[in-house]
């Protein structure tokens, strides 16, 4: 038996905050050829570790795709992980590389968006996003929703890079990749895309969301002047151990 589990079925789905997902999801022209470079997962995989110390529990790989990082981030753990995107056809092929790897049971998807995020307050002991925020129809309305699942101690890591052991030699060759982008055909959709992954962007969206405990780490999709966390931007938050109160959706 498949273990997709679509508890927001299509019809739903259209009247979710992110029904525009689709169109705002397309990456810019050329992405492709970042592809050639090493696999930046297994790296940011070891920053989720280090920086969020994760109680074992109630994990959830938010805007996951394919569960590029829930894969790498079960093979290091063990513990079972959640991924929720609005994309379908994604997770479906995630859960059967998981069943390849004899993961089946360790991996589930939730089809719906960070904006409505299907699970109950207080419950979730870790959040990843890798490389979604910046596709979300309302990252601030998402920011809201992650805080509101976390159980307290619970932590997020949200933002997109190569994380901090990435090789030095890929990580400038993916910097210089992307700078020649930013003046070639696609440019303004590359100067987009670095703008949307600038720190100071994370922090408004952090403030806006009534966030008051938060850090951002990282200097941007152009920039691995961040040693702790290399190239990209994230977000590191932690709901407070005593707070379970109500919180705005
Ligand atoms: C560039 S992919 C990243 C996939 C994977 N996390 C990775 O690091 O490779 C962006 C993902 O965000 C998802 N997405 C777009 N809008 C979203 C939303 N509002 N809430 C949650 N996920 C969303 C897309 O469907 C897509 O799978």
């Amino acid at each position: 038996m498949r273990t997709l589990a679509t508890f927001i079925g299509v019809a739903t789905l259209a009247a979710c905050p992110c029904a525009g997902w689709a169109q705002q999801s397309a990456a810019p022209a050329n992405i492709r050829s970042e592809q050639s470079l090493p696999s930046r997962y297994p790296y940011v995989v070891k920053d989720v570790l280090a920086f969020c110390r994760p109680a074992k529990g109630f994990w959830v790989d938010l805007g996951a795709g394919k569960g590029q990082v829930a894969i790498p981030l079960i093979e290091a753990t063990g513990n079972p992980v959640v991924m929720l995107d609005p994309d379908r056809e994604a997770m479906a092929e995630g859960l059967e590389i998981a069943r390849e790897k004899k993961l089946e049971n360790r991996l589930s998807a939730v089809v719906g968006c960070a904006e409505a995020m299907p699970f109950p307050d207080n419950t979730v002991d870790l959040v990843v996003s890798r490389g979604s925020i910046f596709f979300w129809d309302d990252p601030v309305k998402g920011l809201k929703e992650v805080y509101r699942v976390l159980r307290p101690g619970g932590k997020a890591y949200i933002g997109g890079g190569a994380g901090s052991g990435y090789p030095k030699w890929a990580v400038e060759k993916l910097i210089q990749q992307r700078k020649e982008k930013m003046q070639g055909d696609a440019a303004d959709q590359w100067i987009r895309f670095v703008e949307l992954r600038r720190p100071e962007q994370m922090k408004r969206w952090a403030k806006e969301s009534g966030l008051h405990e938060f850090e951002v780490m990282g200097k941007g999709a152009i920039s691995c002047e961040d040693e702790r966390t290399g190239q990209g931007v994230w977000l590191l938050l932690e709901k407070k151990p005593e707070d379970r109160g109500d919180h705005d959706s």
